[in-house]
C-alpha cells in the first residue's frame, strides 16, 4: 500500500520543524516547501523528508504540488509577524491572501486530496472581549494580519461550499517554545533578558492575560487535524488565562531568580484579556494540550540552555 504524502508548506519555521519531528517516525513521506525566509534548512532532517525550496506564490510551488500529489497538505507558511503587517500591508496581504490562494490552487484538482488544513490565528478575533472566544464569536481583527489570516479562512469556507475541497483552520492562540530566531513574544522577550539578570519590561500593570499554548500541542493539534472529518474552523488553545505578571513569576521560579519587572506605561492597542475555548476541537478530535504553562516553560527554558551549552563548545 501506498504511504500517505504531506507536505507543509512553511516546514522549515518554529511550528513546521516540530510538525515533522512529530512526523518522522510515521509511516507517511514528507515534502516541504520553503523559501527560507525566516526558516533554516538544519531545522529539518533532510535525509527524511524532501524540501523545495520556493516561494509559496511561485508557479514553479504549484508544480510541485502537482508533481508530488500530497494526500494532506499543512499550510503554515507566512508572513507571521503584526508589526510588519501594519507596516507593510501590500506585502502581507501577498504572502498570506495570495500565497494561500496559490497553494489551493495546486491543491484543488489532485485525484485523492484529503486535507487542507490552514494555519489560522488568535488575531482574526482581534479586541473581541467577550470570553472565552468560541469559534462562533465575533470576528473583529484589529491588524493587517489577522485580516488576511480571516480572509484565508473564508477563500477556504468558499472553496468547500463550491467545490467539497477538503479543509480545517485552525485558529492557534499565543504560541510559545524555543523559536528558530528573536523571538518577539512576551515569553521569548522574557526568557532572554532574565538570562541575563535583567528587568523584563511589563506594560501597564501586568495584570492583563493570555492563553499561552506550548509549540508541541500546536504541533499535535495540527497532526490530529488530517483526521477531522469535519471541515471548518476550530481554536487550539489551553483555554486558560494567564497573566503577564505570572508569567514572569513562574520564569522567576523555574530560574530561580526574583527579577522585578521594569513597569512601563500600557500600550494602545494592547488588549486586555484573550482565552479560546478549545472545547470543539478536543470533542472532535480527543486531542488535548500535554503542557501547563509551568510544564511548557520548563520545557523550553531547558532547550535553550541546552542550546547555549552547544553554542559554548
Ligand atoms: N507562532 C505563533 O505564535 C503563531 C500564532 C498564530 C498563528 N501562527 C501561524 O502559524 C504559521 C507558522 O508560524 P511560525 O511561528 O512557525 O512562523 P515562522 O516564521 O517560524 O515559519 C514560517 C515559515 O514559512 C516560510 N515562509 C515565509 N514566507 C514564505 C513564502 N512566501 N514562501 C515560502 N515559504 C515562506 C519561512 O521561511 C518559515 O520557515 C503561520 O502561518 C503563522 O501565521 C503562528
Amino acid at each position: 500500500m501506498r504511504e500517505n504524502k504531506i507536505l507543509i508548506t512553511g516546514g522549515c519555521g518554529f511550528i513546521g520543524a516540530k510538525v515533522i519531528a512529530q512526523l518522522v517516525d510515521e509511516p507517511f513521506e514528507l515534502f516541504v516547501i520553503d523559501n527560507l525566509s525566516s526558516g533554516k534548512r538544519s531545522a529539518i532532517p533532510e535525509n527524511r523528508v524532501t524540501l523545495k525550496i520556493c516561494d509559496i506564490r511561485s508557479e514553479e510551488a504549484v508544480q510541485f504540488v502537482k508533481q508530488v500529489v500530497p494526500d494532506y497538505v499543512i499550510h503554515l507558511a507566512a508572513q507571521i509577524d503584526v508589526q510588519t503587517s501594519l507596516v507593510q500591508q501590500q506585502t502581507d496581504a501577498d504572502i498570506n491572501i495570495m500565497g494561500t490562494l496559490n497553494m489551493i490552487r495546486a491543491c484543488q484538482e489532485l485525484p485523492r486530496f484529503k486535507k487542507f488544513v490552514f494555519a489560522s490565528s488568535a488575531a482574526v478575533y482581534g479586541n473581541n472581549a467577550d470570553l472565552p472566544l468560541t469559534e462562533e464569536s465575533v470576528t473583529i481583527p484589529t491588524s493587517p494580519y489577522g485580516v488576511s489570516k480571516l480572509v484565508g479562512e473564508q477563500y477556504l469556507a468558499l472553496n468547500h461550499s463550491m467545490a467539497n475541497f477538503p479543509y480545517c483552520a485552525l485558529r492557534f492562540a499565543n504560541v510559545y517554545g524555543d523559536k528558530l530566531g528573536i523571538g518577539k513574544d512576551v515569553i521569548s522577550n522574557f526568557s532572554r533578558l532574565l538570562k541575563t539578570k535583567q528587568a523584563p519590561a511589563i506594560y501597564g500593570n501586568g495584570e492583563q492575560t493570555r492563553d499561552f499554548i506550548y509549540v508541541d500541542d500546536i504541533a499535535n493539534a495540527l497532526i490530529f487535524s488530517l483526521h477531522v472529518t469535519q471541515n471548518g474552523v476550530y481554536n487550539i488553545s489551553t483555554n486558560e488565562q494567564t497573566s503577564i505578571n505570572d508569567v514572569l513569576h513562574i520564569m522567576n521560579d523555574i530560574l530561580s531568580s526574583n527579577i522585578a519587572p521594569e513597569q512601563r506605561s500600557a500600550r494602545l492597542g494592547d488588549i486586555q484579556d484573550s482565552r479560546l475555548s478549545n472545547e470543539k476541537f478536543v470533542t472532535t478530535t480527543c486531542w488535548k494540550p500535554k503542557h501547563s504553562l509551568r510544564t511548557g516553560l520548563e520545557c523550553f527554558m531547558k532547550l535553550n540552555k541546552r542550546k547555549e551549552q552547544v553554542l559554548v563548545k
